[in-house]
Parts: structure tokens; sequence; C-alpha cells
């Protein structure tokens, strides 16, 4: 693996919902980009009522419906993630305070961002929990991320892709 390889980890509170979408919409995206050997990607919750559990079947059947495949496992988040990812992104205002409270370092604080703050569309605002929610819940999550991941990734490479 290049030593240049950026590690993004999404973060929401059950890890069946929102985060294993934006871990297989950019994991897609990336790859219909080229990228995909210079990004390690992955997803967890909060909390940890769904450890091992495969997303949300709402959630895998909206993915689905756009191309995505969403094979994550749920896995809960732990302090060592600070250290082991570049990039932490949270589903929502709440989580991102959470994370901001955790963080005792300012370098692991500086890696804690919301999702949206790459969207153009959405930036600032919460990736809202679907979980609760109709089948219009699970497509904005998906509207959300797939902006997101846009700019994500031109975020990410756009050195890369000048000249
Ligand atoms: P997620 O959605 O944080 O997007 O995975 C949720 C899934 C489950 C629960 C809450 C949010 N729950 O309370 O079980």
């Amino acid at each position: 693996m290049p030593n240049d390889v950026k590690k993004i980890l999404f973060v929401c509170l059950g890890n069946i919902c929102r985060s294993p979408a934006a871990e297989g919409v950019l994991r897609h995206m990336a790859k219909a980009e080229g990228h995909e050997h210079e990004l390690e990607i992955a997803s967890n919750g909060l909390g940890d009522w769904h450890i091992g559990a495969s997303p949300d079947m709402r959630m895998m059947t909206a993915a689905h419906s756009r191309g995505i495949i969403l094979s994550s496992r749920a896995k809960q988040f732990t302090l060592d993630d600070f250290d082991k990812y570049d990039f932490i992104l949270a589903a929502d205002k709440e989580i991102h305070h959470q994370l901001l409270r955790a963080a005792k370092t300012a370098a692991h604080k500086s890696k804690i961002h919301l999702i949206n703050d790459f969207s153009e569309i959405y930036k600032g605002q919460d990736v809202p929990d679907p979980y609760y929610q109709g089948d219009f819940g699970f497509e904005l999550v998906l509207d959300m991320i797939e902006d997101s991941c846009k700019g994500l990734l031109k975020h990410l490479f756009k050195e890369k892709n000048k000249g």
C-alpha cells in the first residue's frame, strides 16, 4: 500500500444507516475515479447496539437502487481511531460535538468534520438520522452523501487533478 494513502472514517450513531452508506458511496466513487488505491475507507458508530450487524435493509435497498453495494458490519468508535484515521467525518452536529469532546489533542480535533462540510449543496447541515423515517429519509441521506463524497474527492485530489 503506498504511504500517501488517506484514511477516512465516517461516524454515525448505530453504524447501520448513514455511515455505512457514506463508506459504500465513497468507495464506489473513488473506484470510478481511479482513486481506490489511494484511500482507506471505513465507518463506525458511537453506539454499541448493532455491533456485527449488516446495514439496515432499507439503507441497503436504497443504495442498491443507485448501484451501490453496502457490505460493512457495524463496529463501535474507539479512541484509537483518532490516531488511525486522517479524516473523521461525523453524520450530524451532535456526533461532531461528542467526537470533539472525546478528542484530547488539537491534532485529533483537527481531523473531525461534518460529512456535509464537503458538500456544496448541503454544507453545514446534518445528515438526518433516517432510522425512524420513511423511504424519503434514506433517499435524502444518499443525496447528501453523494454530494459530500464528490466534494471530498475534489478536496483530497485537487492538487493531482490540476494541470
Ligand atoms: P445511523 O442510524 O446512526 O445512521 O446508523 C441509527 C440506527 C440505529 C439507531 C439509531 C440511529 N438505534 O437507536 O438503534
